[in-house]
């Protein structure tokens, strides 16, 4: 059983995502991690995003593993464990200009598709439903307002307490929506067959129990 979550930054889909499977017995699978991950690599190895060729010839050195470590999900990139690292905010803004590419998206697509295959998991990402898991039996399209999303951010670092700009959080949010959506290859949209959530005005166990009650009835 697979079910694909896809939606644009910040709309809840990990917090949603994880709770899901600890409530099946699911692995939870985040893609956006991966994605980091190689951006991460591109960043520390200065390479430019618009240096293609050494982009196809980074992939082929770049080694992605995904372990689960105490129900958590840690990325391993050539063997070193960059599950913290990845979280910045500039590793996520570069992993969105990254992941227009193709070599990045060949690189990650097997690697995803074959986890799918092997395990009961919940996967969340921008193209889970429409291009990783055609077939999965269930799809989820979460979103919210940008104004929601933006906020929600700025709690999180305010709360960790990290310098937060309630303005620049909603201008990095509209950057990542138009690239996420407008890239050529595999772009963020809803899959036809998908359920739209809306989390704008929902509480997270809201829609944790709407996604579990389509599995379980
Ligand atoms: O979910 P996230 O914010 O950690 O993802 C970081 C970036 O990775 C996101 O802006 C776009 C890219 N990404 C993607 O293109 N496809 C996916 N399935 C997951 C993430």
């Amino acid at each position: 059983m697979n079910i694909a979550i896809d939606g644009p930054a910040g709309a809840g889909k990990s917090t949603i995502a994880k709770l899901v499977a600890k409530k099946l017995g699911y692995i939870y699978v985040d893609t956006g991690a991966m994605y980091r991950s190689i951006a991460l690599y591109m960043i520390e190895n200065g390479i430019s995003q618009d240096d293609d060729t050494n982009i196809a010839s980074a992939c082929n050195k770049i080694s992605i593993r995904i372990a689960y470590e105490d129900d958590t999900q840690h990325v391993y990139l050539n063997n070193e464990d960059v599950s913290v690292k990845i979280r910045m905010e500039k590793v996520g803004n570069m992993a969105s200009v990254f992941a227009a590419k193709k070599a990045v998206r060949d690189k990650l697509l097997s690697l995803q598709r074959d986890i799918a295959a092997q395990n009961d998991c919940i996967m969340d990402g921008r193209d889970i439903g429409t291009h990783v898991l055609p077939n999965a039996e269930l799809k989820i399209y979460l979103t919210a307002s940008v104004d929601t999303r933006a906020m929600r951010r700025y709690k999180e670092l305010v709360e960790k307490g990290q310098d937060a700009n309630l303005e620049q959080i909603k201008e990095d949010i509209k950057q990542r929506d138009y690239q996420d959506m407008n890239r050529e290859i595999a772009p963020l949209k809803q899959a036809e067959d998908a359920v739209l959530l809306d989390s704008s005005n929902m509480t997270i166990d809201e829609v944790v129990a709407a996604i579990c009650e389509k599995v379980i009835g």
